[in-house]
């Protein structure tokens, strides 16, 4: 039958989305699946009550409209429609780091530690607390947001209440993280299998939104390391996802710290699907072009 493939949204990520979108549409093209461009939730739900499409692809990112929060993934359920990825909790659980960060805590997995604040009455919270309490250098994030919007490498007491204020601005808590020194890597996850992993090394000192969507000169290294410590962190990114109940596909994101510490950080249930993007430079390294990648994401749906 006919494939939806979701994206856009509201969220801070739309254009994101739609760039991975408009990739996945034309790749599924490519594969001669009758795939079909739909904008954000209300539309896709307009379009499924009217009987249009029998299987969402859903590449929407972020949360509230975004699509990657079980928001989506419920209201699919309700109408008994296939989507690809993992289900309601798996995408909440996933949307929110703080409580990620809790429940690898509870399963023993390793993240850096962390403070996370409330806004209350949608005031600021103070940061310097928390920061006094990790030690500086630390980063302040949304605790709900993706490709690094709204999210500060903090080195000095000076710079804590910009760093909050530009957080506060995104919905939902703060989370301050002490700041792990060390490489940058990223693990994919599809059909039940680690990707190779990949290694970040941004131009700059963070691999930041610039560096992910716009820098040419972000270098990608894939397998990120070698011999027991990639199978480590391979090992590790799966325990992670299941923990997390998430399924399908995904991608979690690593820092190892000099003396070659893996801290968990977030997992990303719908990861993108851009030209910059991991997913599909991980998959490649396996033979997987980026058409393949696409259907097996799409298998991801199939009872
Ligand atoms: N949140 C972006 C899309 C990613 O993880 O790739
Ligand atoms: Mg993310």
């Amino acid at each position: 039958g006919r494939v939806a493939v979701v994206m856009g949204g509201q969220s801070a990520e739309r254009e994101v989305s739609l760039d991975s979108g408009r990739n996945v549409l034309d790749a599924l093209r490519a594969k001669g699946v009758d795939a079909h461009a739909v904008d954000g939730i209300p539309a896709l739900l307009d379009a499924l009550r009217a009987g249009h499409y029998a299987r969402v692809f859903n590449i929407l990112h972020g949360q509230h409209g975004g699509g990657e929060d079980g928001v989506l993934q419920g209201a699919l359920e309700s109408l008994h429609v296939p989507y690809t990825g993992s289900g309601v909790l798996g995408s909440a659980l996933s949307m929110d780091k703080v409580r990620t960060k809790q429940v690898w805590i509870a399963a023993g997995l390793p993240t850096p530690r962390f403070v996370a604040l409330r806004k209350r009455g949608g005031a600021t919270p103070d940061v310097h607390a928390a920061a006094a309490k990790l030690g500086l250098p630390v980063i302040v994030k949304p605790a709900c947001e993706g490709s690094s919007v709204g999210v500060s490498r903090v080195f000095r007491d000076a710079d804590l209440d910009a760093a909050a204020e530009l957080a506060a601005r995104y919905p939902g808590d703060l989370l301050v993280e002490e700041m792990i020194v060390g490489d940058e890597l990223t693990v994919g996850v599809l059909g039940g299998e680690a990707l190779p992993s990949i290694r970040i090394v941004p131009k700059g000192a963070f691999y930041d939104y610039h560096a992910k969507y716009v820098a040419e000169d972000t270098q990608y290294i894939c397998p990120g390391l070698d011999g027991a410590a990639e199978a480590d962190i391979r090992a590790l990114a799966l325990t992670a996802f299941d923990a997390a109940g998430c399924s399908g596909w995904g991608r979690v994101d690593v820092m190892r710290d000099r003396e070659g510490r893996n801290y968990l950080l977030e997992v990303n249930t719908a990861p993108g699907m851009t030209s910059h993007s991991l997913v599909p430079k991980a998959a490649g390294t396996l033979g997987i072009g980026f058409e393949e990648l696409c259907w097996r994401v799409l298998e991801t749906s199939f009872e």
